[in-house]
C-alpha cells in the first residue's frame, strides 16, 4: 500500500514563503546552561518547524552586522561581548507568522519582566542574559536569515 503521508518537513521547508521564516539565536547563556533542547522543543511543540540549525561562534564583525541597529547605542559593547563569548545555536524557524509567533513565545527583552509561559519568563532573570534572539519583523527576518543561512 502506498503511504498517504507524502508531505514531509523538507517539503515544507522548500515551498513555504520566506516571510514565514524567522531567525532564532539560542544565545551563549542558553548553550552554557544546556537549554537549547528545551528552547527548540517549545517551538516544535507549538507547531513550528526547523528549516535549518547550526552551531557557531559569532565573531565581532558578524555581531555588528546582526545588531546593526544597536551598534551606536551605549549598551552595544556589553551586548557584543555577550553575544560573542561562546557558541550560539542558530535556528531558521518556520510556520505561519513565524516572526510574530516566535517573539510572543520569547517574551519581552528583560527576563525579570517577561510573562510566565514565555522562554525568557520561565528560564531567565538577568537582563543581558536573555537566552534567545528572534527577528523583530518579517523584514528583519529576511535580512538576518541571509546572514546566518544564506544557503536557504
Ligand atoms: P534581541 O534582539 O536580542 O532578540 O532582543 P530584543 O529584540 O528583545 O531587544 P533589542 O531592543 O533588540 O535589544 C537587543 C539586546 O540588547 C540588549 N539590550 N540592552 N542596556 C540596555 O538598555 C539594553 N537594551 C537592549 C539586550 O540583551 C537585548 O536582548
Ligand atoms: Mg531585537
Amino acid at each position: 500500500m502506498q503511504s498517504r503521508i507524502r508531505f514531509v518537513v523538507s517539503d515544507v521547508a522548500r515551498f513555504s514563503p520566506v516571510s514565514n521564516r524567522t531567525l532564532v539565536l539560542c544565545k551563549p547563556d542558553a548553550v552554557e546552561r544546556g537549554l537549547v533542547g528545551e528552547i527548540i522543543s517549545r517551538f516544535e511543540r507549538k507547531g513550528l518547524t526547523l528549516a535549518g540549525v547550526k552551531m557557531l561562534t559569532i565573531d565581532r564583525e558578524l555581531a555588528r552586522r546582526h545588531y546593526a541597529e544597536h551598534v551606536e547605542k551605549g549598551f552595544y559593547p556589553e551586548l557584543e561581548d555577550f553575544i560573542t563569548r561562546g557558541p550560539v545555536v542558530a535556528l531558521a524557524v518556520q510556520g505561519p507568522d513565524a516572526p510574530a509567533v516566535v517573539r510572543l513565545m520569547m517574551g519581552v527583552t528583560n527576563p525579570a519582566e517577561a510573562a510566565p509561559g514565555t522562554i525568557r519568563g520561565d528560564l531567565g532573570i538577568l537582563f543581558t542574559e536573555n537566552l534567545v534572539h528572534g527577528s523583530d519583523s518579517p523584514e528583519s527576518a529576511a535580512r538576518e536569515l541571509n546572514l546566518f543561512f544564506p544557503e536557504l
